[in-house]
């Protein structure tokens, strides 16, 4: 028996991956501190797992309507209108199963074979992977450390050609944690409006924001609501990637096709979770405020700490809870370094390569995780760095 040609492109995220090496090691006696899993490490609030509980024992338990409950689309669309600017019509709103399923959908919904998708290098690396299932061709924008880790809208001009269907952003981004500005995403609407083009604005950090950087969401901009999907969900910001709840805002002329993805693929997200949801994004956000105070401050002391250490330098990014120092200081690329790091020092990082060629000479290292791990990491990358610089800089 063989597998379907279309398997062979069909890519992986190897966070899930490496995650599971770091775990192999660790059942062998040795101490691993993870950086390389993109997950708060925060219990859900337990208003919201009370809802939760609630909506079970009270009979919550029967298929919902496939694009959602109403009360979670309502909440949705109220939502958007306040942090985005933008207010959805709630029947334009589809609750997923992870907000990765808005990427599926979108993906699928959009992309002939031949079409090509503008993705971000470094960048989510499934929107690469499923654009190439789907028989698209994915066209690297590169998002350099010099520009602060934003994509240049020339650069993006000069990639755009007649096959060109759709451009995904992600801001704040994984991995750098930059966030685009208004002007930029000003820019990158005229782009789309010009030459016809879909845009999937992946916002799943939208709410993980620091030093008062604001969330401009592309949808909001003039003539932008009809050809974007906004992907959002609630893994991020409420500690609930267990649960798998994302939702897309979708223009109206993507409705049916998406609503039928959903149907075809898992029928509905999970009732239950959909009612925490709803007290999620409308309850108390006091520990919302209190998960990005703690957030912030273990992002300070890892960009200190990490621009300490020879051979690395370290943007302060504004958003999500991802660092992406740049190393070539230590005379190894990205994936050399995270392999010496998880097997001479037990520290579980990524290679910038999981994101995309360029970022060879980085590493990626998720803070969210504690204050105590994070000293105890830089600590030990340290042990392994300085002796590298410090050889490399004699043989120099
Ligand atoms: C940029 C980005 N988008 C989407 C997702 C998917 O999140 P989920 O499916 O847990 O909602 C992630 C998760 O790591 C992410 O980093």
């Amino acid at each position: 028996m063989q597998l379907a040609s279309r398997m062979s492109s069909i890519g992986t995220e190897t966070a899930f991956e490496a995650a599971a090496r770091a775990r192999a090691l660790e059942a062998t006696g040795r101490s691993v501190i993870h950086l390389e899993i993109g997950e708060p490490d925060f219990d859900t609030p337990a208003n919201i797992r009370e809802a939760a509980k609630r909506a079970i024992d009270t009979g919550k338990t029967h298929y919902p309507p496939f694009p959602g409950i109403p009360e979670l689309r309502s909440a949705i669309a109220a939502d958007s209108a306040l942090r985005r600017g933008f207010a959805p019509d709630p029947a334009n709103v589809y609750v997923t199963v992870g907000g990765k399923g808005v990427m599926y959908y979108a993906i699928l919904a959009l992309v002939d074979p031949g079409d090509e998708v503008i993705v971000p290098d470094p960048g989510y690396p499934i929107y690469e992977s499923v654009t190439r299932f789907v028989g698209g061709t994915p066209v690297a924008i590169p998002i350099r450390q010099e520009n602060e880790f934003r994509l240049d809208p020339d650069e993006l001009a000069s990639l755009v050609t007649p096959r060109t269907k759709l451009i995904v952003i992600n801001s704040p981004a994984n991995p750098t944690g930059g966030v685009l500005t208004r002007g930029d995403l000003e820019r990158i609407a005229a782009i789309a409006i010009e030459h016809d083009l879909a845009v999937l604005s992946d916002e799943i950090y939208s709410r993980i924001l620091y030093d008062g950087a604001e969330h401009v969401s592309i949808a909001a901009l003039p003539g932008m609501a009809e050809r974007t999907i906004v992907l959002d969900g609630f893994s991020k910001t409420w500690a609930m990637t267990g649960w798998r709840l994302g939702y897309g805002i979708v223009p109206s002329w993507m409705g049916h096709g998406f609503g039928r993805l959903l149907i075809n693929s898992v029928s509905g997200a999970t009732t239950f979770a959909q009612w925490g949801a709803v007290e999620a994004i409308a309850g108390p956000q006091d520990e919302v405020d209190a998960m990005l105070r703690e957030f912030q401050a273990r992002r300070d002391l890892v960009v200190v700490g990490l621009n300490a250490i020879p051979g690395m330098t370290c943007l302060r990014p504004a958003g999500a809870f991802y660092v992406f120092p740049e190393i070539s200081g230590t005379g190894l690329t990205g994936a050399e370094l995270a392999d010496r790091l998880l097997n001479e020092a037990g520290v579980s990082v990524l290679a910038g390569t999981a994101f995309g060629d360029v970022g060879r000479n980085h590493i990626r290292l998720s803070y969210a995780t504690s204050r105590e791990n994070i000293s105890a990491a830089l600590e030990r990358i340290a042990g392994v760095v300085a002796p590298l610089v410090a050889t490399g800089a004699a043989a120099r």
